[in-house]
């Protein structure tokens, strides 16, 4: 994927080819909103609080999710219960980690006055709404998650035989369903739990949506995955130990991209060497220009240029990308209680909007909070 420095930034909705997360719109939906108007769709999505984030996390979602505001109403969750499914034994960092999390989406232009950003945690509906769910979803829906049998494989150093990581794609229903969202913007890991959200919207409105259906059931939208390798080649991903941060500074931005490993066909200057196959080239087709694009090509197919001059390109065009964010961050990093400020406002908010879609819910079981006395003498 291919993209000029200026379509990233350029904030204008006009160019279809920016229009990443355009997708075929749901059905209708009925709605009883009156807290927030439904003129707009619903757009809802969230990250677990596991601290600072990375550029692989920018071009897999929050660029994405910058770019829907102007277009839908969203809600962002910082899924701090989510961090505890895997960090459960300790907590000492989870709160910081959201903040953080917070701190990198406003730098990345995530904007209070567009969108609802807020912590889970402190809507704490979402725990009610899970546990509903927890009681209608069969557990062989959960089993067969491919999420939950791969990071049970690959986490080791973890006890993940618990009730709460098995429950995991409930609570992030939960998380969607109570916003009655109408599309989540995800990875590809993650579209397996939105179908299992729609498989469960459904059930409930199977068993409790006589009247009316209580929840839409949402669509995912693909982010399209940009391959983004880290500094060795593989995934860029926090396990690996191989990312480059949104905070990073120029010198570590620079000295990462040094130790960045090449195409190994490429051992002498002379070798010609394929940016098809090295993961610096890979990293120009994400961040480059055109005109830069064409010199690594031609450069590099012809050993013309050498590694290194490539990759301090690699690292202009990334820093193209941080310092605007890393400026947007200052104000908050001076004062992060601002950020910490948004947070509270937007679960004030999510609180309304939940609040509202629990008495739906309460009111299709027959268990509204209001007397009604016995079905006998009233
Ligand atoms: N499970 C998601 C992830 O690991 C994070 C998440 C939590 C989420 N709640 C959500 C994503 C709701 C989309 C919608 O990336
Ligand atoms: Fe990779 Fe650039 Fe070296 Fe070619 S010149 S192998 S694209 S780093």
């Amino acid at each position: 994927m291919l993209r000029s420095k200026s379509a990233l930034h350029d904030t204008s909705t006009s160019d279809p080819n920016r229009q990443l997360y355009v997708f075929p719109p749901g059905s209708g939906h009925r709605r009883s909103m009156t807290l927030f108007t439904k003129s707009r769709k619903r757009v809802l999505s969230g990250m677990r609080s596991t601290g600072k984030l990375h550029l692989g996390n920018y071009v897999g979602a929050l660029e994405n999710w910058v770019r829907m505001q102007d277009e839908y109403q969203c809600f962002f969750c910082v899924a701090d219960w989510h961090a505890l499914t895997t960090d459960y034994a300790d907590t000492s960092r989870v709160k910081e980690n959201s903040l953080e999390v917070v701190l990198d989406w406003l730098a990345a232009g995530l904007d209070p006055e567009k969108s609802v950003i807020f912590i889970q945690s402190h809507v704490p509906a979402h725990a009610e709404l899970h546990l509903l769910f927890s009681m209608i979803t069969p557990l062989r829906w959960l089993e067969r998650v491919p999420t939950y049998k791969e990071q049970r494989e690959n986490i080791k150093d973890k006890d993940l035989g618990t009730y709460g990581f098995l429950g995991y794609p409930v609570l992030q229903s939960a998380d969607i369903l109570i916003y009655k969202a109408d599309c989540v913007p995800v990875g590809e890991d993650q579209v397996a739990h939105v179908e299992l959200t729609r498989e469960i919207a459904r059930r409930f409105n199977g068993f409790y949506g006589d009247v009316k259906a209580v929840f839409p059931e949402p669509q995912a939208l693909l982010t399209p995955a940009a391959k983004l390798p880290g500094t060795d080649g593989r995934k860029m991903s926090k396990s690996y130990g191989n990312t480059v941060l949104l905070t990073d500074p120029e010198p570590v931005v620079r000295q990462k991209l040094k130790t960045m490993v090449t195409d190994p066909a490429r051992v002498r200057r002379s070798d010609p060497g394929n940016p098809d196959v090295c993961p610096v080239g890979d990293l120009h087709k994400i961040f480059s220009d055109q005109a830069t694009m064409a010199k690594v090509n031609e450069g590099c197919r012809s050993a013309r240029i050498g590694c290194i001059e490539c990759k301090s390109w690699a690292a202009d065009a990334l820093l193209n990308l941080l310092n605007p964010m890393q400026q947007r961050r200052k104000k908050f990093e001076e004062n992060p209680r601002l950020a910490w400020d948004i947070l509270e406002a937007g679960s004030e908010r999510a609180r309304q909007a939940a609040g509202e879609t629990m008495e739906d819910v309460r009111a299709a079981m027959g268990m509204s909070l209001g007397y009604e006395g016995t079905s006998e003498g009233k």
